[in-house]
Formats: C-alpha cells, structure tokens, sequence
C-alpha cells in the first residue's frame, strides 16, 4: 500500500518543488521519496515510490492529475487503430528510472529492509486508459469487453507483456517481492471476473521467477479468494472491509495473507489505531504468514502519531524467535 505521500511534511515539500510525475521519474528524488517513510517509521519493507499509470506512459499514453482530484489521461483508447498503436517494445528503456530508483534504494537499506515492487493490473490500467481517466461506472472499459472482445483481448495482451516485463525489470534491480494491484477488480461481473481480470494476472504470475513473492491485492473482491489463490500468488492484500480470521479460514497454508487495517483510523487516535491493531494481531495469533498492512493505501489526512502507533504495537507485540538448536 502506499507508505509516501501528503500526510508526511517532507513529502509535501519535495512535490512542491518538483511536482508528482518529476519525483516519479527521477531516480534520485524517487529513491528519496521512498526513504522518507522507512526513515521516520523504520518499517520492514519499503515499496518503490511510483504509479501503477507509468505502465500506460511507457505504451504511448501520457496521463497527468486533474485539478479536483483523480486521473486524467491524455486521450481514451476509443479505436482499434489506437490500440493497435500502444507500444510494448519501449516498456525497459523507457522505465528505466524505476530501475535506477530501485538500485539506488537497496544501496540506501541494505540487506535489513525488504524492498517492493508493484504494477496495475491489466484490467485496472485498461479502466484508466479505456476511460481516458478515473471512471465513476466504468462503462466504456465494460463495454470494449462484451461489446468487442477480441479488442479487448488485444489491449490485455499487451498489457500483460508490458506489466511483466516490468516487474521482471524491478526484480532484476532489486526488488524482493512485487505486488499487483487490481484496484477496480470490484467494478467486473462476477462471473466475468476471471476472465475480464484473474487470468491476465495469472498469466504475468506466470512470467515471473518463482522464488519471487508476488502479492496480489484486489479490493472489494472476497468472494473471489480462491480464484485469486489460484492465480500463483503468494500473498494476497486484503482490504479493510474483510474479517481477516474468517477469511483465513480453509485458506491453503502456503498463501500468506496482508492488511487490514482501515486507513481512515490512521487519520484518528493513536490509542484506537493501538486497540485495534492489537485486536488484529490477537485475532490472527498463530496464523503462519501474516503481514500487518494498512488494508488501503494512507490517506493525506493521516496522522504520524497514528502511523507510530501502529508499528510499536506490531513491534512490541513480536514473539522472540524459538530456540533453536536441541
Ligand atoms: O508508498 C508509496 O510511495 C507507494 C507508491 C504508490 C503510489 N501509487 C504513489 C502515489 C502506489 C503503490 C500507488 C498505486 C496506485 N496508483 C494505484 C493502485 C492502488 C490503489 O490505490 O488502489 C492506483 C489506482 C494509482 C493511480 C493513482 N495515483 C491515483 C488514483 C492517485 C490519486 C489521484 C488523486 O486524486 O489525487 C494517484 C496519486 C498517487 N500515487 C499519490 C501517491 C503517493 C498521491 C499523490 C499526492 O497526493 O501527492
């Protein structure tokens, strides 16, 4: 989930003097970015400072924010000759900044901090690039799959081979564990859910090394727990709205589970953050494979207090390692 952004004071300074997309591409002020956080908090991993709409930048498809809030892409995909005309070749040239940030922030941690890396979903990525922005009903995006779906499968395809020549760049250079991001994952028919989404993930799972973790986070979608299991992650992201134990339960052993807490209590009391993660991990007490994540990304409103909260009670609450030996 997201660790940087608005809620941290340095953040907000550095984007005032650079602006998003500047700090994205930037090797150096990236890598600052991601540090800020791991600095103040001291967390186990870092995720690569970036956006999942760089994807679409490196394919031909520029976006930027609007004034209000939300994404805005420098036009919508409406024709096949435009979709015909999405790049995949460019995907390691052009987003060699991420590699360049990634190597810069392992020269940074070390060995002691684990370092992520992420990418959209093909469906998520295709909502903003169908769309031509953030989407109230996803109904164009809708649309190209009932209405034309060799189409589709085209835009997939390419999407596919970009997210995972991607992901295998940001592993190349460093990354311990990438996460994918089906963030609109809820906007599909269900029935049609595999088939709009799962398997064009499964199919990136399937290109990627296999001692690699790959941490899938697909928000609203419970319902779906074990066609997600089945797509080859490792880890599946869980979003605040789940019951964390119930979903556990007659999940496979070998899948891992991170969340959830609700990212609207960190822009509250730090004693209630205290309550209720300690409530999760005693909830969770005994689960092999449990990382204690927000269950979305922070919100600007958040308070550094809250975020302190939440890692001494995760910190304090750690067991001592069993003995080993006889
Ligand atoms: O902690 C980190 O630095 C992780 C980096 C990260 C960002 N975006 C940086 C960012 C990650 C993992 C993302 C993922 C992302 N980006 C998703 C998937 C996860 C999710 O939230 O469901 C999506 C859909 C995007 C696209 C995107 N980028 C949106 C919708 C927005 C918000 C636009 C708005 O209305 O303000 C962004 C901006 C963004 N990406 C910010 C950050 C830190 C906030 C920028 C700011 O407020 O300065």
């Amino acid at each position: 989930m997201r660790q940087a952004g608005r809620y941290l004071p340095e953040y907000r300074a550095l984007k005032e003097q650079h602006g998003f997309l500047k700090m994205v591409k930037t090797p150096e002020l990236a890598a600052e970015v991601t540090l800020q956080p791991i600095r103040r908090f001291g967390f186990d991993a870092a995720i690569l400072f970036s956006d999942i709409l760089v994807i679409p930048e490196a394919m031909g498809q520029p976006y930027d924010f609007r004034d209000g809030g939300g994404i805005s892409m420098a036009y919508a995909l409406e024709s096949a000759s435009q979709i015909g005309a999405l790049e995949t070749g460019h995907v390691r040239e052009r987003l060699d900044y991420s590699a360049q940030a990634l190597r810069l922030i392992r020269s940074y941690v070390g060995n002691d901090t684990a370092l992520l890396g992420f990418a959209g979903s093909p469906w998520t990525l295709a909502t903003y690039m169908v769309e031509g922005g953030s989407s109230d009903d996803f109904s164009r995006a809708k649309a190209l799959y009932f209405e034309a779906p060799a189409l589709f499968n085209q835009l997939m395809e390419k999407l596919s081979t970009a997210v995972a020549d991607y992901l295998l760049l940001q592993i190349e250079s460093g990354a311990d564990a990438v996460q994918i991001f089906d963030s609109w994952g809820a906007a599909c028919p269900g029935s049609h859910y595999y088939d709009m989404s799962l398997r064009w993930i499964a199919r990136i799972i399937g290109r990627l090394p296999p001692d690699t973790p790959v941490i899938v986070f697909a928000k609203g979608m419970t319902q779906h727990r074990d066609a997600l299991a089945r797509t080859g992650a490792q880890v599946l992201g869980i979003d605040w709205a789940v019951d964390m134990p119930a979903y556990c339960e007659g999940l496979p052993g070998d899948i891992a589970v991170q969340g959830n807490i609700d990212p609207v209590l960190m822009n509250g009391s730090p004693d209630i953050v205290h309550r209720e993660t300690h409530a999760l991990l005693h909830a969770m007490d005994g689960r092999n494979g449990f990382i204690v994540n927000l269950g979305h990304g922070i919100h600007p409103g958040a308070r550094i207090e809250c975020v302190e909260s939440l890692v001494e009670t995760v910190r304090n609450s750690a067991k001592p390692h069993p003995p080993t030996g006889r």
